[in-house]
């Protein structure tokens, strides 16, 4: 059975904390789910990290559908959370609703995730009574990065913090199961996670949030153009990836490689024939 929105509330009142992951292709997604993450997004960031993009303004509906069911493939037991990309759902709640529905029935994905707070309640409520879940996601908002003056951390000023808790509570009220806090201070992150009953799950928002989420390709240190401050890297794979595709143009160039191991044989009394 996969993880449902109700047992990741669940947790925020056990006090456990949700780890939260990205991931965009099928094999990703397997590994991450064996081992053991609850809830995975396929995020925008596909644009940037996966397509070379260079922000998450310039994906489309088509783009994240293919990826979130590549994702779906793979990943049996968590939740997967597709990421409604620029102007899917700020146009009119009937296209929201429609794009919405793409995520469920044709990617396969059990809720999606959108940007912004109170100037999108309403649609969050529409998707929500529609049967579909809903995650919100507040401070700092790259799809709206032009307007915000770049990729900053949000919520500094007493009016921008009392918009953000704001947010928060109209976002809980209008029926989402969850919100991120991106690039939020860690202290209204927590005053924030206080005040609401869903959880938050921050990124660049501190060690109170009941969850963190972070791009999968940061904490692989797979993606390199940009390492953002929140991310830790757990591992250093575009390195190894380097190592070993040298190891194998080397081993290529000297026909170390292949080796009988990695060859197949026939019965050469039919290659006499052919001679
Ligand atoms: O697209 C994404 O990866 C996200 C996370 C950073 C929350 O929205």
């Amino acid at each position: 059975m996969r993880v449902t929105t109700s047992e990741i509330k669940g947790m925020k009142q056990r006090r456990e904390k949700i780890p939260m992951l990205t991931a965009y292709d099928y094999v990703t997604a397997k590994m991450v789910d064996e081992a053991g993450v609850p809830l995975i997004l396929v995020g925008d960031s596909l644009g940037m990290v996966m397509l070379g993009y260079d922000s998450t303004i310039q994906v489309s509906m088509e783009e994240m559908l293919h990826h979130t069911k590549a994702v779906v493939r793979g990943a049996k037991k968590a939740l997967i959370i597709g990421d409604m990309p620029f102007m899917t759902y700020q146009v009119s709640i009937s296209e929201a609703l429609h794009n919405a529905g793409r995520f469920i029935q044709e990617g396969g994905a059990q809720a999606v995730k959108l940007e912004g707070g109170e100037t999108v309640a309403g649609t969050v409520k529409r998707i929500i009574d529609c049967g579909i879940p809903v995650m919100g996601h507040i401070g700092l908002t790259p799809q709206s990065v032009y307007q915000l003056g770049g990729f900053k951390v949000q919520g500094k000023t007493p009016e921008l913090a009392e918009k953000l808790l704001k947010d928060a509570c109209i976002l809980e009220e209008a029926g989402a199961f969850a919100v991120v806090l991106e690039c939020v201070p860690a202290p209204l992150a927590r005053l924030i996670t206080q005040r609401v009953n869903i959880p938050t799950i921050g990124i660049g928002a501190g060690p109170d949030c009941d969850g963190q989420v972070q791009v999968v390709s940061d904490i692989l240190g797979l993606y390199t153009d940009f390492v953002p401050k929140h991310a830790k890297q757990y591992a250093k794979l575009a390195e190894e990836i380097k190592a070993a595709v040298a190891d194998y143009i080397a081993e290529v160039k000297s026909v170390s490689f292949p080796t009988v191991k990695q060859s197949y044989t026939m019965d050469e009394s039919i290659l006499d024939k052919l001679a």
